[in-house]
């Protein structure tokens, strides 16, 4: 198993990301946030700010710098500065740049805005009344009518057992350990866009639309990217600005922005409300399932939380299902992609709503959901690729100890101890990815895509891969990625990085072997009209081998480039596809202080082949910190006024590691090739998904109390 390639490089400080790059004459950017969260702009007095030490442009929707609106695979990203709207308290409404971050930051401060306040929306609660039906998100009613259900209240009518309960989530916040930045410069009419993000040539295509100029142009790099989990995918405030700043100074510009401005100038998860009903027989069987949801979101209506969508519609057999979306607009910061959107906070009401029906039965929860394992999505005809979900549950069981798992839950000395399960999934996705390998002579060959690599391990994934596809040890790969004049990989988000770039240099480095054995086989080559094969790096023909870096050589070539597309096809017309998994947790919850340890966790998976188990394991364990962090610590709070009352890292709680035991996780190991010919399914993000429920039910089985919204605090168990 290969270690993190790039892991010495960056626990040893060396790792260069965006912001780390500096050049001779560059400025520093520093944005001016809105402090008000509804209304216009009226005024910008930018007298102070422009006469002060080091200043050279202060931009401002009166003195903009032009920005066109870029649409991409993620939908459209708002431009900054465009216009004098006010939509949420913390939105960019200028940008100081100076000769120094500080004289940025200072000037930023004298900048005096005059406000048209309107009442701001800012409370879910009281906006719930005017949802509006979410876009793109068909309601959907699935009714059997063979058994005699005219409509999904029939089939609940029809059901010996209901239970019937509303749950909610909190928002949460993007604050992965890089803060968003930029750093432009421009050299004979081409910008060089340091930033980091999930695609760079989709970041970079965004970036020449905002600035008017050819994709080629642009020339987006991110070799390291600090985290990401969707909060990068579209492209931020710094990036757009930083690079028209620079082209309208003349001088290579950095932006970077503070933890505090992370919280509101780029994007979180939305608060959900969810009402999920489960009608079953008396053994469980699910007869009928209801799940509306309503998420918050920005009022430009820029995303949606597909809870519903993200859970109910795809997770249990069911003859009868109906599933609902809806959208409350406020004057909040956006709302993005945030690992496993929808299913994260989807699952928490769905896994918790069955975890109340097998407590209202009288059945083991793993036993319940055994008896509504699904072949295929309900209503669908398409089965499952592969599905090991009830191994998940077996080993695990066995693993955690399920069998001395009391209803009651026990007591230990002060604590009340409680065992909670839930499922996990995450549909299994690919997008198109291309993938250049370069054979050299020196017998080493590079594999590179445009695509990045977050921290996921993509760049160590395409150097197993590119290895295996080239038959050739791993110290002869280099890959190469975060560069958007390679190859267009696939975004490095919804799971795919690994499915999408995997199968392009699977299908690469086939191309390179065809062209290695031609070449050797042409005219003037050592094989000249022999039939020549190709093992491990070396070409053979009639009894006798060359290496193919003598054979380039022979040639009179430095090297030979090929390249490697795929794109899902044909498999999506035979087949559904999700990963799967079953996580376990075991919570202490204090007789006196109320106080809620995880005092252990597991995670069981199928997710296909694993390519890599330590860079796999990693990120289920970080997923898995990631729910315990949803279910007992975060949420961002949002005044009435539409300031975050803890949008910072001294106060947006977050667990520690004495909140966290160790993090088990184990794979089964069925490799999916009818997702896909690596046989990997996605991974970065089910990790997260189950955790939240599973620490509920466990809290429930510990002390009795069901609580049906995340974070679950002291106050909910007292
Ligand atoms: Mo994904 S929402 O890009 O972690």
């Amino acid at each position: 198993m290969t270690a993190r390639l790039d892991g010495p490089l960056k626990v040893t400080g060396q790792a260069k990301y965006g912001a780390d790059n500096n050049f001779p004459g560059m400025v520093y950017g520093y944005l001016v946030l809105s402090t008000i969260a509804c209304g216009e702009v009226e005024s910008m007095d930018v007298t102070a700010a422009k006469s002060a030490p080091g200043v050279l442009g202060v931009y401002t929707p009166f003195d903009k710098l032009e920005l066109a609106t870029p649409s991409s695979m993620l939908g459209e990203t708002w431009v900054p500065l465009q216009n004098r709207d006010v939509a949420y308290y913390g939105q960019p409404i200028g940008l100081v740049i100076a000769e120094t971050f500080e004289r940025a930051r200072d000037a930023a401060a004298l900048v005096e805005v005059g406000y048209q306040a309107k009442p701001a929306k800012t409370s879910f609660e009281e906006g719930l009344a005017d949802a509006e039906v979410a876009p793109d998100r068909e309601d959907l009613e699935i009714v059997d009518a063979d058994a005699g259900f005219e409509s999904i209240a029939d089939a609940f009518a029809g059901s010996p057992v209901v239970v019937d309960n509303t749950y909610s989530t909190a928002t949460q916040n993007h604050a992965a350990m890089e803060p968003h930045s930029a750093v432009a410069l421009w050299e004979g009419g081409e910008l060089t866009l340091h930033t980091p993000n999930q695609g760079s040539h989709l970041i970079a295509a965004d970036v020449a639309t905002a600035l008017g100029v050819e994709a080629a142009q642009v020339h987006v790099v991110n070799p390291h990217v600090g985290g990401a989990f969707g909060g990068k995918g579209k492209t931020s405030t710094p990036a757009f600005l930083a690079a028209a700043a620079s082209r309208a100074l003349g001088r290579p510009v950095k932006a970077v922005l503070t933890r505090e401005q992370v919280f509101t100038v780029t994007a979180g998860r939305a608060a959900t409300r969810q009402k999920v009903a489960l009608g079953a027989d008396r053994e469980g069987r699910l007869i009928a399932v209801q799940h509306d949801s309503w998420c918050t979101t920005d009022s430009a209506r820029s995303f949606v939380e597909p809870t519903s969508h993200g859970t109910s519609l795809e997770w249990y057999a069911t003859p009868n299902l109906a599933v609902s979306q809806r959208i409350v607009p406020l004057n909040v910061p956006p709302t993005t992609f945030m690992r496993a959107p929808g299913e994260a906070p989807g699952s928490f009401a769905l896994e918790s709503a069955i975890d109340e029906l097998a407590v209202e039965l009288g059945i083991d929860p793993i036993e319940l959901r055994k008896r509504n394992n699904s072949t295929a999505p309900p209503g669908k005809d398409l089965q499952w690729s592969s599905k090991h979900l009830d191994e998940c549950f077996d080993i695990g069981a066995q693993r955690f100890g399920w069998a001395n798992r009391s209803p009651q839950g026990r007591t230990e000395g002060d604590w009340q101890v409680g065992m909670g399960v839930a499922v996990a999934m995450f549909p299994a996705l690919r997008f198109p990815a291309t993938v250049g390998i370069e054979l050299r002579a020196d017998g080493t060959a590079v594999v590179s895509t445009s695509g990045a690599d977050p921290g996921t391990g993509l760049l160590t994934v395409m150097s197993t891969i590119g290895a295996e596809s080239l038959d050739l040890p791993e110290d002869r790969i280099t890959p190469q990625l975060g560069d958007s004049a390679l190859p267009p990989g696939g975004l490095s988000g919804g799971s795919t990085a690994t499915a999408s770039v995997g199968t392009a240099i699977q299908l690469a480095g086939t191309a390179a072997v065809d062209e290695l054995t031609a070449l050797a086989s042409g005219p003037g080559a050592p094989f000249e009209g022999e039939e020549v094969t190709y093992a491990h790096g070396e070409l053979f023909a009639g009894g006798r081998s060359m290496a193919f870096g003598d054979v380039l050589r022979e040639l009179g070539r430095d090297s030979v480039s090929v390249s490697g597309s795929s794109a899902p096809g044909e498999e999506l017309t035979k087949h559904s596809f999700s990963s799967f998994g079953a996580q376990f947790v075991e919570v202490k919850v204090h007789r006196w202080t109320r106080e809620t340890r995880v005092s252990r966790m597991l995670g069981v998976f199928d997710c296909g082949r694993i390519i890599n188990d330590k860079l796999a394991t990693s990120q289920l364990q970080g997923g898995m910190v990631w729910g315990v962090s949803a279910a007992l610590h975060e949420a961002m709070e949002v005044e009435g006024d539409g300031r975050l009352s803890n949008g910072d890292f001294a106060s947006y709680l977050l667990p520690v590691n004495a909140d966290i035991p160790e993090v088990d996780v184990e794979f089964v190991k069925y490799p999916d090739t009818l997702h896909n010919s690596v046989g990997a399914k996605g991974l970065g993000e089910i990790g997260t998904v189950g955790m939240a429920a599973a620490v509920a039910n466990a809290v429930h089985n510990a002390t009795g109390i069901r609580v049906r919204h995340i974070p679950i605090t002291i106050e909910d168990l007292l």
